[in-house]
């Protein structure tokens, strides 16, 4: 394979937020996701030596070496585990001469919900392809990092990926069956962090349980999912907040039943719509992590989410997708 002359590379890849379809999107329905302008950063420089070094403060990760023939072999700490796998299934695919060094940066903690591990793996496989001179497809990209979170959790339908590459807000089917902008102006959403973080393999194992012992009527939610993601698309298009807000409505009641809500989600919800927010649900897999809050008019304000222990992060949606920093 032909080696680029660049000897380092730095790249950065935005954190994500899901705006509907969670949980029905893991068994194939569609779902929309968008953006922030929350990044993780990954700089990478080129070895002589075959070997992966990882530095990474947030992680936790000094000088962390390992020789690429022994990538996912033995122990791999916690925080470098999607790192190495990256790496193992990118030069698997396309085999690097040497080896390369990782300094790892983030503008945010993993502990939102953001999407930290996918938008890493998707810095570190566009930066890889970088420096090797690879011109690599949106969807061959996007095959090697889904499989990276596979090879890592097991599970999930890879829409954290897709919008972490794609960037801006995506319309997705489950595992990448289709994926497409949705042309949004606007995005007048309000972020709130409840400060507890979900485990989403759990909260997907634990919907998954239900959708064993009450197959049809699950299935019948999933399918209620998926329509609704497909008229919200056009309510987003057409900057229609009241048709939105309902469909935000509808979703948050199908993810309750589906029994992924919380106490306090359910209190930083009642609060929103008592501070007049058109509408809000949570976003992702439940269980913690964040709210989105529908809000077109003035923003509300932030004691109200503190008297429930939620956090309003000042964040950007429709953010740029993966990119070359320099
Ligand atoms: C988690 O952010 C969203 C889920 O739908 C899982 C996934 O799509 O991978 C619960």
């Amino acid at each position: 394979m032909k080696e680029s002359k660049l000897k380092k590379v730095k790249v950065s890849a935005p954190g994500k937020l899901m705006l509907f379809g969670e949980h029905a999107v893991v068994y194939g329905y569609p779902c929309i996701a968008t953006a922030v302008d929350q990044r993780i950063y990954v700089e990478l420089a080129k070895l002589r030596e075959s070997l992966m070094i990882v530095n990474s403060e947030s992680e936790e990760l000094d000088n962390y070496a390992k020789d690429l023939t022994e990538l996912g072999k033995g122990e791999v700490p916690k925080g470098a585990r999607f790192v190495e796998m990256a790496v193992k299934n990118y030069i698997s695919k396309y085999p690097i001469k040497g080896g390369v060094e990782l300094n790892i940066t983030a503008d945010f903690s993993s502990q939102f919900g953001f999407g930290s591990s996918s938008a890493v793996t998707v810095a570190v496989v566009y930066g890889l392809a970088r420096l090797s001179g690879k011109k690599l497809s949106n969807k061959e990209f996007f095959d090697i990092c889904f499989k990276t979170v596979l090879d890592i959790q097991g599970k999930g339908s890879g829409y954290d990926i897709a919008t972490a590459i794609w960037g801006k807000t995506v319309y997705f089917v489950g595992g990448g069956k289709k994926i497409r902008y949705v042309p949004v102006s606007k995005l007048p959403m309000e972020i709130c962090y409840t400060g507890r973080k979900a485990d989403t393999v759990t909260l997907i194992d634990k919907v998954g349980k239900l959708k064993n012992s009450q197959k049809e009527l699950v299935n019948d939610i999933f399918v209620s999912i998926g329509k609704l993601v497909d008229k919200a698309c056009q309510a987003l298009i057409k900057n229609d907040w009241t048709r939105l807000a309902e469909l935000m409505q509808i979703n948050e009641g199908y993810l309750e039943a589906l029994g992924v809500g919380t106490k306090q989600i359910s209190n930083l919800i009642s609060v929103s719509y008592e501070n007049k927010a058109l509408a809000a649900k949570i976003s992702g897999a439940g269980g913690g992590d964040c709210i989105i809050i529908l809000n077109t008019g003035k923003k509300l304000p932030k004691e109200v989410y503190l008297k429930q222990k939620g956090v309003i992060i000042d964040v950007k949606t429709n953010a740029e997708g993966v990119r070359i920093e320099s």
